[in-house]
């Protein structure tokens, strides 16, 4: 657990939040660096060369997302920041937009630099009250300090950054659904192809990258790329990562690592441990709620990208949930599916349909009223609904029913023999 923390390396400070707290600690140097030194696209070949994938999810590309924009356009360019979080699990964002607003803040001066955006809307979870109170001020401070506005640092580049506070709808972090919410519609996903690159926000070329993603970029502007390079598991998993822990663990919280640290020292190391020592580990979802479930057996794994799609299963958001011998599968995949089938946004007869069948079925095995055949149909479904939506919303929650059920087959199957939940009978023995 050697490794110093670089993008929370402000959060413990008094008054962090604020530009003189982050100017004493060399904040928007980077900024000033690259302004002076770098064209837009020679910064954004910059931040292809650092490695740097996507935070929010997905784990895209960075600098090559931004190389999609179409050269040629008289048309605005737009920065979407996508600071919805609402992944059960995932809760990384929101300490750096409140403890650390400038971090972000710079890589989005940055970000929209790079792409030659003159507009950035920051698209903040309803929820976010303190979060959104605080980034406002941020932006004004900043707009102060000759950071935002027209004319930054005297280089001729002009940024206006607009917070749009949504509604609290979990789909509205992904991020066509996201756009038409910022549009002022219901915020339903859009079919891709076109992607938001070439048809986005207001039908103009669009970027939208996460919270996260943008602090990297000030580290990236700050450092330089062969220093970010050379951090975590060169050359495709690169540079520090927030993990987030809950669960069945001692000390639940966020946690900054390079990216390949493995999850047993996460567990075992950054969150002192498992809660109930008397009780071991026996699953943890490493991405959050969305991602697949990789019991104890196959948790000697490293968190990247390519590893844990190698363990068959996603970094997502790194939400990581870990799960103790008391957990009931069952119960905890009826939590998630309750969930999901509260936020489809109902556009595809697969997610809308499915989601309820999998809350339906799941809520019979657990209380006692298992069928033969209810654990086959909740993977028929999920075959069913994956691949066959709109957005990834479907594979959302196909995945967990899939995952949950292959890995542990024996406790779905037998709450249907014993026409009861053996873990809550456990429990009231
Ligand atoms: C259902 C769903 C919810 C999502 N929620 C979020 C979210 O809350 N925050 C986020 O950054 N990305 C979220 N994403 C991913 C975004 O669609 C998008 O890939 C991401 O914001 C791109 O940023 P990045 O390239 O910097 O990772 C979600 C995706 C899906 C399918
Ligand atoms: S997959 Fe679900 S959330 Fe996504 S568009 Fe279809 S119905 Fe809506």
């Amino acid at each position: 657990m050697a490794f110093e923390p670089i993008l929370l390396r402000n959060i413990a400070k008094p008054g962090s939040e604020t530009i003189g707290s982050y100017l004493a600690s060399g904040g928007y140097q980077g900024l000033r660096r690259v302004l002076k030194e770098f064209a837009p696209e020679a910064f954004v070949e910059e931040v292809k060369a650092s490695g740097l994938r996507g935070r929010g999810g997905a784990g895209f590309p960075t600098g090559a997302k931004w190389g999609f924009l179409p050269k040629a356009t008289d048309r605005p360019r737009y920065l979407c920041v996508n600071a919805d979080e609402s992944e059960p699990g995932t809760f990384k964002d929101r300490l750096l937009i409140e403890k650390d607003p400038h971090l972000v803040l710079e890589g989005i001066v940055l970000s929209a630099y790079a792409i030659r955006s003159g507009t950035a809307f920051f698209y903040i979870r309803g929820e976010f009250h303190e979060g959104a109170r605080i980034f406002s001020r941020a932006l004004e401070e900043a707009r102060s300090g000759g950071f935002l506005g027209k004319n930054i640092l005297g280089s001729g580049f002009n940024l206006e950054v607009i917070i749009y506070r949504g509604a609290g709808a979990y789909i509205c972090g992904e991020e066509t659904a996201l756009l038409e919410s910022l549009e002022g519609k219901r915020g339903l996903p859009r079919l891709k192809p076109p992607f938001p690159a070439v048809v986005g926000l207001y039908g103009c070329p669009t970027i939208i990258n996460n919270v996260e993603t943008l602090a990297n970029v000030t580290l990236i502007a700050e450092r330089g790329a062969a220093w970010y390079a050379g951090i975590g598991r060169p050359p495709k998993n690169t540079g520090p990562k927030l993990f987030c822990l809950s669960g069945h663990v001692k000390r639940p919280g966020v946690y900054e690592a390079a990216l390949g640290v493995p999850l047993m020292e996460l567990i075992h190391e950054y969150a002192l441990g498992m809660m109930h020592p008397d009780r071991p580990l026996k699953a943890v979802v490493p991405g959050g709620s969305s991602m697949k479930i990789l019991p104890a057996s196959k948790c000697d794994v490293l968190m990247d990208f390519d590893s844990l799609a190698a363990a068959g299963t996603m970094l997502g958001s790194a939400g990581g949930f870990v799960m103790d011998s008391s957990t009931c599968i069952v119960d905890a995949l009826l939590n998630i599916a309750r969930f999901y089938a509260h936020e489809s946004c109902g556009q595809c007869t697969p997610c809308r349909e499915g989601t309820g069948w999998f809350v339906k079925v799941l809520r019979r095995l657990e209380h006692g009223e298992g069928r033969p055949g209810d654990v086959d149909l909740l993977l028929d479904v999920a075959r069913k609904v994956e691949g066959n939506t709109i957005c990834p919303f479907g594979e959302a929650i196909a995945w967990p029913v899939q995952s949950y059920v292959e890995e542990f087959r024996e406790e779905f199957d037998d709450h249907v023999a014993r026409r009861a939940c053996p873990l809550a009978r456990m429990a009231a023995s």
